[in-house]
């Protein structure tokens, strides 16, 4: 039987990552560079992207930029088609977070954290399109289970993630007659991310989260790694407006 996941299936093939120095999407990055692909990555610390850069292979790129700005998303982009060309698989991936109530956060906060993962999102799809090979690109949002389970102390997240879910939605009805794919996926609790250092810092609180999550473990990044892994591939070509959960079953619960 022919498998799409051979060795270096995704030769030739490039994928642009926000957030892509640290946490999950470093596992993401680093799992679609594992496989072939030339990899480039965005982030808002040069520092943090020229210590992952050496993780992501010889073909590796690293940009420098806040996705709250469509101007400097836009010219990252525009630097990684210069140099890798055309870009298959878009991985939105940048996004804030900090436990804080709805009465302990400022105007301010709450609008960080939309900014950063909706806008952002918004910006970074806006922008690659032009890059974008039609048909055949496949765009992953990344969401996470506050899009659909209220949780308190985390009405920003909460609201932010679930309309990174209904842009994904829209724009896979809007771009789909194009040929571009547009999925998110929503992780549960993911070790050794700074969401999980914020949201579970001591030995008591991740027992809590462990509880509240069927399987009774926390993600590992190359957990959800492999769900994007597989929605890039041919093996997803009839994939598109899904909001794929790999949370263990916490958003059950
Ligand atoms: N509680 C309440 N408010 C907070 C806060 C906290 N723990 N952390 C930040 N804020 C508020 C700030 O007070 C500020 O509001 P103000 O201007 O009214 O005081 C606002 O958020 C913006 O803060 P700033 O320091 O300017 O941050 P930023 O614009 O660079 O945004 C954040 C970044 C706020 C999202 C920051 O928490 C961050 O960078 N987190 C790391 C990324 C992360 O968490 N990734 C994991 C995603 S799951």
């Amino acid at each position: 039987m022919n498998s799409v996941f051979q060795p270096a299936f995704l030769h030739n093939k490039h994928a642009f990552v926000t957030g892509g120095s640290s946490g999950i999407c470093l596992a993401v990055a680093q799992q679609f560079a594992a496989f072939g692909a030339a990899v480039s990555i965005l982030g808002r610390s040069p520092e943090k992207i020229e210590r992952a850069l050496p993780s992501l292979g010889p073909a590796a790129h690293g940009y420098p930029a806040d996705v709250r700005s469509f101007d400097a998303v836009a010219s990252a982009l525009k630097a990684a088609h210069d140099a890798s060309g055309e870009i298959d698989i878009l991985i939105c991936g940048a996004a804030g977070n900090f436990p804080a109530s709805a009465l302990g956060m400022s105007a301010n906060g709450f609008k960080a954290v939309i900014d950063i993962d909706v806008l952002g999102t918004f910006n970074t799809c806006r922008a690659a399109y032009e890059y974008l090979p039609k048909p055949g690109a496949a765009i992953i949002n990344i969401s996470a289970a506050q899009a659909f389970r209220a949780m308190a102390y985390q009405s920003h997240v909460c609201a932010a993630k679930a309309g990174v879910d209904m842009l994904t939605r829209t724009l896979a009805i809007e771009w789909g007659p194009a040929g571009i794919r547009v999925n998110s996926v929503t992780p549960g609790a993911v070790d050794g991310t700074e969401g999980v250092r914020r949201l579970a810092p001591d030995e008591e609180s991740r027992k809590a989260w462990m509880a509240k999550t069927a399987l009774g473990r926390f993600a590992s990044t190359g957990d959800i790694a492999a769900l994007c892994l597989f929605l890039a591939s041919p093996a997803a070509s009839y994939i598109t407006g899904a909001i794929l959960v790999c949370d263990g079953g916490l958003s059950l619960a």
